[in-house]
């Protein structure tokens, strides 16, 4: 009965609208609701408390769970992050000891180039961390310390459960860390892991805009381009987007961080070219506004995916505007995550492509 679609046509449908539940089943290991505090078992291993920096190492869109994990480390628990791409580390000869903490994200707990990255750092001493899905994996039992998802079995290629439920583990380890690390007051702990526990409902309400998403995927199936735009934990979101929406419907797609827009894909715009802006109505959304001026200046379609208060004070430059509920910045990219697999998942369901397993494409990477 796990491995059934139930009623959904694809693994993928079913498994992003299980997230509300797994994010609950997740978290509910990670942070303590009677006390509103972070809870993560096994933190001590890490050594936050004496660590000058974390490094964090991971493939695909596990990567972009790490990228907004260092977002978080780095503002609630003052703590640097080192991040790359495994196939990268693998082989750029990081100097690290015994005084590192290196954590490593992966659904399977098989992808090679994490495996090869973890033994590397095993090598020079650090202490290891992982988060996994798979609780049996290789790189689960090459760890010092597991912090597993509760996402369940994720048989989608494209992760979606998995990736959210990264994030959630992600954010709690984050404020474990500024708590041992005296960068977090008590109060400030419990607000945050209070906004944390609002992540099922918020979920739950980002799924309720999938008749619109559907629409718009309609028009989005159409081109041949697109690229996704954020700043600050939206923009591993934008990331996220981007990959999901290439690798499921095969239209080229690229992430940018806003404000690096004027930079090069800027020179791409015209009115073929759709443009998705993630953007709370956060304390940098207006800086993504006039990004997204520029952007409508020079005929560019744009989806903007935002909250009330941000639509309401997006202009004229949109063409379509997914309006989600307001929020707090920590839950912000986990729950924007869904209306970016929704758009892939509706995208690639209008060109008929093989959803669940892309060409050319491995649900888990073991070979180089
Ligand atoms: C493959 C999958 C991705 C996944 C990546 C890393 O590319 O298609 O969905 O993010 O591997 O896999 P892992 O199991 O290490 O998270």
């Amino acid at each position: 009965a796990l491995m059934d679609k139930g009623n959904y046509k694809h693994f993928m449908a079913k498994e992003i609208h299980e997230q509300p539940e797994v994010l609950g089943h997740t978290l509910s290991q990670y942070v303590d609701y009677t006390q509103n505090k972070a809870n993560v078992a096994g933190s001590e291993q890490l050594r936050f408390k004496d660590l000058s920096r974390l490094v964090i190492t991971a493939c695909g869109t596990a990567y972009l769970a790490g990228l907004v994990g260092k977002y978080w480390f780095e503002k609630y628990a003052r703590l640097p992050v080192d991040i790359d791409i495994a196939s990268e580390f693998r082989y750029r000869e990081t100097p690290l000891s015994s005084a590192d903490s290196a954590l490593f994200i992966s659904q399977s707990g098989e992808t090679a180039d994490t495996l090869a990255s973890l033994r590397y750092c095993k090598s020079q001493g650090a202490s290891i961390g992982a988060i996994v899905n798979v609780p049996e994996s290789t790189i689960a039992r090459e760890s010092d310390v597991i912090f597993p998802t509760i996402a369940g079995p994720e048989v989608g290629v494209a992760s979606t459960k998995a990736f959210t439920c990264q994030l959630a583990v992600l954010a709690a380890l984050a404020l474990q860390a500024g708590r041992e690390r005296g960068t977090l007051t008590f109060e400030e702990e419990a607000k945050l892991v209070s906004e944390l526990t609002e992540l099922p409902t918020l979920t739950l309400k980002a799924l309720s805009n999938e008749v619109e998403i559907q629409k718009l995927s309609q028009q989005l199936s159409k081109a041949t381009n697109a690229l996704y735009l954020g700043r600050n934990t939206s923009f591993p979101i934008a990331l996220e987007g981007a990959l999901k929406l290439k690798e499921l419907s095969y239209i080229h797609a690229e992430g940018y961080a806003a404000g690096e827009l004027k930079h090069g894909p800027i020179a791409l715009i015209d009115e073929n070219i759709p443009v998705v802006v993630i953007a709370p109505f956060d304390a940098i959304y207006e800086k993504t506004v006039s990004n997204m001026q520029e952007v409508a200046a020079r005929g560019g379609r744009i989806i903007l995916i935002t909250d009330e208060r941000g639509a309401a004070q997006c202009g004229t430059s949109p063409e379509t505007v997914v309006v989600l509920p307001e929020m707090s910045d920590i839950v912000a990219p986990i729950v924007y995550a869904l209306p970016v697999q929704m758009i892939a998942y509706h995208t690639a369901v209008f060109m008929g492509t093989d959803v669940d397993q892309p060409r050319n494409l491995a649900k888990s990477v073991t070979v180089e």
